[in-house]
């Protein structure tokens, strides 16, 4: 099956991003949101990475205005029916996906393949929720969307091959690298990441090192683009406890997987990273301060 509309659910930063990369390939796309703030803000976001581009010269203004056209926003649910392909990034939320997903599956056309770009839940879960689960898969992009190659593929239990191969090949043609996952507890990204990440706050939490040092002893020891303290800003803080709140539930005694004390002192002050503008790190946009 040749996907040719997309439906993204959630403008946040992954949602802009791929409704982003989508209508860059030349892909009709349709946004949805819960409030209309949400989508402006979010296509604020994708103007503003268009505009990077066309200022290195890797887009022409026509470019940049023709992929805007292909854009379009709405809250309503219904304006999702008609698409080849749904990719959800709301909230990292299980019960709130699972949720979208039965009302998504109450009114899509049968054809719909629905993708979740879930961090962290099954992807079997959502698509038994759905009521299609042969037509579900797991498609998992990484921030920013628009520069990062990498897509994980998911194949849930019940996920079909005609799925599975229209969904590589959707992530082929956005100019993405896709790699195939089972559907395991971080996929393969986020199981070898996120760990590593609490580690680093844990080493905070002790006093081993400073944050700066933390992040310039990944950057230059291990040649990471950015170090483990100003990513887990970039990536926010909210969405990693509720990735690492998920795994603590379903698997009580890995203590890889505990969440560290200060990671939820910090969302509880609402100290989530880039998106707040401050988190382990004070944020102007894009720039750590
Ligand atoms: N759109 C367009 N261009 C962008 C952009 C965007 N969204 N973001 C950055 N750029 C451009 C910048 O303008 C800059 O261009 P110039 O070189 O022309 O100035 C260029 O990209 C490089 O950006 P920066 O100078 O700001 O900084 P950088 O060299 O550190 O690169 C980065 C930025 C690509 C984000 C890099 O730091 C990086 O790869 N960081 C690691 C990101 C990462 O690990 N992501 C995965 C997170 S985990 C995840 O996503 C999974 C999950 O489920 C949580
Ligand atoms: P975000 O908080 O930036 O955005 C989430 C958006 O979803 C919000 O704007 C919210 O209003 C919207 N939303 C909530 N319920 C909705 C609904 N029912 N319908 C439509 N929109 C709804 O979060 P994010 O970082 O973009 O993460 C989104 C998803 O992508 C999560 O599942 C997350 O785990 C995953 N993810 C995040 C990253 C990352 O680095 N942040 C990377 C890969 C995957």
């Amino acid at each position: 099956m040749t996907v040719r509309k997309v439906g993204v659910a959630g403008c946040g930063l992954m949602g802009s991003g791929i409704a982003q990369v989508a209508a860059a390939s030349g892909l009709t796309v349709v946004v949805r949101e819960v409030e209309s703030r949400f989508l402006e803000s979010g296509f604020g976001r994708i103007d503003a990475s268009l505009a990077k581009f066309v200022e290195k010269g890797r887009l022409s203004a026509g470019e940049k205005d023709a992929i805007r056209g292909r854009l379009s926003a709405t809250t309503e649910m219904a304006a999702l029916a008609d698409c080849d392909l749904v990719v959800e990034a709301i909230v990292e939320d299980l019960e709130t996906k699972k949720a979208f997903f039965r009302e998504l599956g109450s009114l899509a056309s049968a054809r719909t393949i629905f993708a979740s770009n879930t961090s962290s839940f099954p992807i079997g879960e959502m698509a038994n929720s759905s009521g299609r689960p042969d037509r579900f898969v797991g498609l998992h992009f990484f921030n920013p969307v628009p520069l990062m190659k990498l897509v994980e593929v998911v194949r849930a239990e019940k996920t079909s091959e005609e799925t599975l191969a229209t969904a590589r090949a959707f992530a082929e043609s956005l100019g993405k690298a896709p790699v195939l996952a089972r559907d395991t507890p971080g996929f393969l990204v986020n199981r070898l990441l996120v760990p590593y990440l609490l580690e680093a706050i844990r080493m905070l939490e002790r006093g081993d090192a400073t944050r700066e040092d933390l992040d310039l002893a990944m950057k230059f020891g291990c040649g990471h683009p950015m170090g483990p303290i100003e990513l887990l800003d970039y990536v926010g803080l909210d969405t990693t406890l509720s990735i690492v709140e998920g795994w603590h539930r379903r698997f009580p005694e890995e203590k890889l997987f505990e969440p560290p004390a200060l990671l939820r002192e910090m969302v509880g002050k609402k100290l989530l990273g880039r998106k707040t503008g401050r988190g382990f790190y004070e944020w102007e946009g894009d720039r750590k301060k």
